[in-house]
């Protein structure tokens, strides 16, 4: 297997060029004012799985932003690989804490990566780790041919929640058919420690509005004889945890997977520096429940957070003023079998109870999904070791990741196939931040190790026949 190697040193400038010139077109899917970017980078990406060898592609038009569809079917007895990725980016604001704009990629050091990463918005969610999969195609087809068939379906709405892609997904389970998904668009703990992500948590999503008087009052006016909106919406976040810092929602932990204590301690095994965590964020202490370790709080235990909150006056200098409304959005993130509709009825019934009579509230339940785990047993995991043992020569820990991506659950329910989530980002690489980076180390070994996964998986099918 010498060969994928010496071929990706060969041209691995060409391949970062590439990345570059797709990273370069704008590809917001939040704002409908970058729709033509849209279009032009579900374009690209289509030229350039065509490029790489897929003997079908087509842009699949749906309500929102089209669905990059492309094959390669060499034979149909072969095992099948449909890879899943983004071409959308999250908007790059606040642009003013961007060192180099986010949309013209540059190369600069970090402590991370002293080989160099790729600073811009989407260098690593996704567009740089779903291009490794269309250069690790080349690779192959370079280097001796695919050892099966391949799938990508690339959407342009995951960022947003990804609405279409269901109907999509139901409407052409038979053309989407596989043995297994693979996703790069999560991360590994450390350069020299490769995992694989095992565990997505599930999302609930909810905009809330309260609502006081029916106009904004002067606050000396009215000030102490009506509920402050503000204040109100305060307390009454405030109250969503207790002491120790569980979520109060009434029935918010039934559903909850209790994780064995066997799986905790092999938990506690991986490696995690919290001296270092605590200053690459400058904080002086962590914050969470009682009675979890930080790795155990952000990936196998259910969080809320404020994602923002604003209302009243917030220009310069001072307006006295009691507004009449304030509004905050929260985020859920769920465990494996908490059901996200269930949560966000959990959570309005309850955030309502909250409120004074003095005002009202409103929720607007915004996109959700399921979480995910998946038992590093099977056919595909094993795989996906034995390739990592070969590019980074050790095996990868399995993780489970605090981030999600729903349509996960959806695959598994409506394409009845295992997803194997080969992330090659790191939690420190600042995806939807200022200042988004992706090593150009990361980039190189996924377009190896991919190769490898699909060498593998094909073996170990084929005896498993
Ligand atoms: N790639 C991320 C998800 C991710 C990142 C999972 C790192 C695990 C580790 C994805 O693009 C994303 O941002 N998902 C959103 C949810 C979506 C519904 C907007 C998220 O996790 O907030
Ligand atoms: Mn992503
Ligand atoms: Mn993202």
């Amino acid at each position: 297997m010498h060969a994928i190697s010496s071929y990706i040193t060969k041209h691995k400038n060409r391949f970062l060029e590439e990345l570059f010139s797709l990273i370069r077109i704008p590809s917001i899917s939040a704002d409908s004012a970058y729709a033509q970017h849209m279009e032009a980078a579900a374009k690209a990406v289509q030229i350039a799985l065509k490029d790489v060898g897929c003997t079908h592609t087509e842009l699949c038009p749906t309500k929102g932003y089209p669905i990059v569809y492309a094959e390669k079917i060499i034979d149909p007895k072969l095992p099948t690989v449909l890879v899943y990725g983004h071409y959308d980016v999250q908007p790059p604001d606040p642009l003013d804490l961007w060192e180099t704009p986010p949309f013209e990629p540059e190369i600069r050091e970090t402590d991370l990566h002293p080989e160099g990463a790729i600073f811009a918005r989407g260098a690593c969610d996704d567009k740089g780790q779903m291009f490794m999969h269309i250069k690790a195609m080349e690779v192959m087809e370079q280097t001796g041919g695919l050892p099966c068939n391949i799938k990508f379906m690339i959407e342009g709405e995951e960022e947003v929640g990804s609405d279409n892609l269901e109907d999509f997904v139901r409407a052409n389970t038979k053309k989407l058919e596989n043995d297994v998904i693979l996703i790069s668009d999560t991360g590994m703990i450390a350069n020299d420690i490769p995992s694989i992500t095992t565990g997505l948590r599930g999302l609930s999503y909810v905009e809330v509005e309260v609502t006081g008087p029916n106009r904004d009052l002067h606050s000396g006016l009215y000030g102490g004889a009506v509920a402050n909106p503000i204040t109100i919406l305060t307390q009454m976040i405030a109250s969503l945890h207790d002491e120790k810092n569980r979520i109060t929602i009434p029935g918010f932990y039934d559903n909850v997977e209790i994780v064995s204590t066997a799986e905790r301690a092999e938990m506690a095994k991986i490696p995690f520096a919290l001296d270092a965590y605590k200053n690459a964020l400058d904080i002086k202490a962590v914050y969470g429940e009682e009675g979890y370790t930080t790795l155990e709080r952000k990936s196998i235990r259910p969080t809320l957070d404020v994602n923002g909150i604003w209302g009243g006056y917030t220009g310069e200098g001072a307006k006295t003023v009691i507004a009449s409304k304030a509004y905050a959005k929260i985020s859920m993130r769920l465990v494996p079998h908490q059901k996200s509709e269930e949560i966000t009825k959990l959570f309005s019934e309850h955030f309502k109870s909250l409120a004074p009579e003095g005002v009202t509230v409103k929720i607007i339940p915004h996109h959700g999904g399921e979480g995910y785990v998946m038992h590093p047993d099977g056919l595909a995991f094993q795989a996906a070791s034995k390739a990592y043992i070969e590019t980074f020569g050790k095996a990868p820990l399995p993780v489970r990741d605090g981030g999600s991506i729903p349509i996960v659950a959806l695959f598994e329910e409506t394409l009845k196939s295992k997803t194997v989530l080969m992330g090659f980002g790191l939690d420190s690489d600042a995806i939807h931040s200022p200042n988004e980076h992706f090593g150009v180390f990361n980039f190189l070994k996924g377009i190896e190790t991919i190769p490898h996964f699909y060498h593998h998986f094909t073996a170990l099918h084929q005896a498993n026949q």
